[in-house]
């Protein structure tokens, strides 16, 4: 456990707004800050940060907290790694305490040091002309000249089962370390260390802070697999991270180049093109698309050239235009991905010929649907117009959609005004089918079915509603608090309805009886999830006028007259079922 005074310390150092302003572009709303949610895809802004509190709150997705529960979420990490993160940034020390590294785990800082060594080794081992003659030969092959390499610190994994394993365990690092970091694997028979990466090219990866996290190694043949690359450790999520982002976030205000493979961005960067970046060997993921988003605002796709290739683009468009980001395909014309092109054609070609001719994500898919239909046949022509006019009511933009109808007039002679008439049909039944969509979320929602952070929620509404009253002015309020521990109005665990409520009570009191309560605090017992839901109820509560001693007790009272009745008879739970079983009947 970490002292609450060296917590206080961090988060005053560490202001919300300052923070969260280098993920989210924040603008004033009033007294507070509003910006588009980096937990979830949205078009208008729903979160918001509470410049006098200190917190955050997403009105659509409802992840909210303070500054730590930010980074846990954002950076994805556990509590005490994101404390160590934010007093990094603000230059605060925690003071050493033994127990807090066996809680939580490892050491992320050992990780980054453990792989920069073995980086390292990797590197020596490329230009040890005995041991690495062969793969700098390959490289050089390969059309890579020493400053690349160098950037990349490109290396060579010696072809040995034993090299790395030695070489770490000499400077020091655990069996354990070097298997949670997937450098090494043990032998199943013989209970032995062994090196993962073994006569294969190495490609460190780097986070954008300038950490190794993972690698990648490829082989110098043709055998199989052609790519390793490290699995999910501590410090490295391939769905999270990308190829070369340490070097494109500074090239890449205006544009990123998206590519399949690690040779491609490389390739791109010797070239010129510094602003290309790759996904780990995965299909792109939401949340690349949005780390992608906080650096640039448009993506060009640079897939290989093939059909595997053209499928991957299809999809990677939707998962970027989720996320807000203007995106546009290369089309790679006699080669199979942009590393062969370049060697073929050049760097001047790559910019004049391909980045120029870039297409916009409408042009492309309507060209992909004009090439799978034969237009001179009627049938085929109805079909394609369909397809067409159904991608382009979901174009929000009406102006938009009319340069579009022309572009689809013109390629299939079909009159504007009937292309624009389907269009609009296709746009009322969708506003029909999203107001029942949203009517039925309503009722689910104020139901409280489906509800994971606090699942019995719907079990008894009033109860659980009358237990967040009395929640959030405890979290609100220090007379409410001082009020229950001094015993002065009664309230104990066995009051609160839900299990999750019955949580938040107890670390609440327990958190306050140590002194200077604060709802941060509570941020070391609960998952960022949990902490959206507690910040909520601090929330609706902070919007009413009347949070006085009386209000106060009302609540309570309400609260142990609502549970008091589900433990009797007539509890939700049955009057569901019979609600059930009378529609069953009729
Ligand atoms: P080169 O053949 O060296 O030019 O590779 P490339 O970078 O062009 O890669 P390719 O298009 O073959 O594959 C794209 C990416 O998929 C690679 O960079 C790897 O990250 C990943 N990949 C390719 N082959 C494998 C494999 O056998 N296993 C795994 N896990 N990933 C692979
Ligand atoms: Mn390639």
């Amino acid at each position: 456990m970490i002292d609450s005074q060296v917590i206080e310390e961090i988060k005053s150092r560490n202001d919300i707004v300052d923070v969260i302003s280098s993920y989210v572009v924040l603008k004033r709303a009033g007294s507070n800050m509003q910006g588009l949610c980096p937990f979830h895809s949205e078009k208008s802004p729903s979160f918001t940060v509470f410049t006098g509190t200190q917190g955050y709150y997403c009105f659509g997705c409802g992840a909210g907290g303070d500054v730590i529960t930010f980074v846990r979420q954002v950076e994805n990490l556990d509590y005490v790694s994101s404390l160590e993160f934010l007093a990094k940034r603000a230059g605060v020390t925690i003071p050493e305490d033994k127990g807090r590294r066996e809680k939580s785990g490892f050491d992320r800082n050992r990780m980054f040091e453990m792989n920069r060594d073995a980086a390292r080794f990797f590197r020596e081992s490329l230009f040890n002309e005995q041991i690495g003659g062969e793969a700098l030969s390959y490289l050089k092959r390969r059309g890579l000249d020493a400053a690349t390499v160098k950037r990349f610190g490109i290396g060579y994994s010696p072809n040995d089962f034993s090299a790395l394993t030695k070489h770490m365990r000499a400077l020091g690092y655990s069996e354990e370390e070097l298997i949670a970091g997937f450098l090494c694997g043990r032998s199943q028979k013989y209970g032995t260390l062994f090196d993962y990466f073994r006569n294969r090219v190495m490609f460190p990866i780097i986070d954008v802070s300038g950490n190794v996290i993972a690698f990648g190694g490829r082989v110098m043949d043709d055998s199989q697999p052609k790519y390793l690359n490290s699995s999910d450790t501590p410090v490295f999520k391939k769905s999270r991270n990308l190829f070369a982002l340490n070097f494109a976030r500074v090239a890449c205000s205006e544009e990123l180049i998206l590519c399949e493979g690690y040779m491609d961005v490389i390739a791109l960067h010797a070239a010129g093109f510094t602003n290309a970046v790759a996904t780990l060997g995965t299909a792109i993921t939401p949340e690349q698309a949005r780390i992608m988003s906080r650096y640039t605002k448009k993506v060009l796709i640079s897939y290989d050239s093939d059909a595997a290739g053209q499928k991957a683009a299809n999809r990677a468009i939707g998962i970027l235009g989720e996320v807000g980001l203007d995106v546009r395909v290369l089309k790679i014309k006699d080669a199979k991905d942009p590393d062969e092109y370049i060697k073929k054609f050049g760097a001047d070609s790559f910019s004049n010929d391909i980045l120029a001719a870039s297409r916009g994500k409408f042009e492309y898919n309507m060209d992909s649907v004009l090439a799978r239909h034969n237009i001179l046949i009627p049938d085929e022509k109805i079909k394609a117009c369909n397809e067409l006019c159904a991608m382009i009511s979901d174009i929000y933009s009406s102006a938009e959609r009319e340069v579009y109808i022309s572009a689809v007039s013109d390629k299939l002679g079909i009159p504007k005004d009937s292309i624009r008439a389907d269009i609009n049909r296709i746009l009322k039944k969708k506003k029909n089918d999203f107001k029942k969509q949203e009517s039925q979320k309503i009722i689910r929602q104020s139901a409280g079915f489906g509800d994971r952070v606090n699942p019995d929620y719907a079990k008894n509404i009033a109860a659980a509603k009358a237990e967040e009253s009395v929640l959030g002015m405890l979290l609100l309020y220090p007379e409410h608090r001082k009020s229950v521990l001094e015993g002065k109005c009664e309230l104990n665990e066995k009051d609160f309805f839900t299990e999750f409520g019955k949580r938040v009570f107890t670390s609440l009191i327990a958190t306050a009886q140590n002194g200077n309560f604060e709802t941060g605090l509570l941020g070391e017992f609960f998952t960022p999830e949990e902490q959206g839901r507690i910040m909520r109820m601090q929330l609706s509560r902070s919007q009413l006028s009347d949070n006085g001693a009386d209000a106060f007790n009302e609540s309570i009272r309400a609260l142990k007259r609502e549970t008091a009745f589900s433990d009797s008879e007539d509890s939700v739970d049955n009057i569901l079922d019979i609600i059930k079983n009378k529609r069953n009947n009729t």
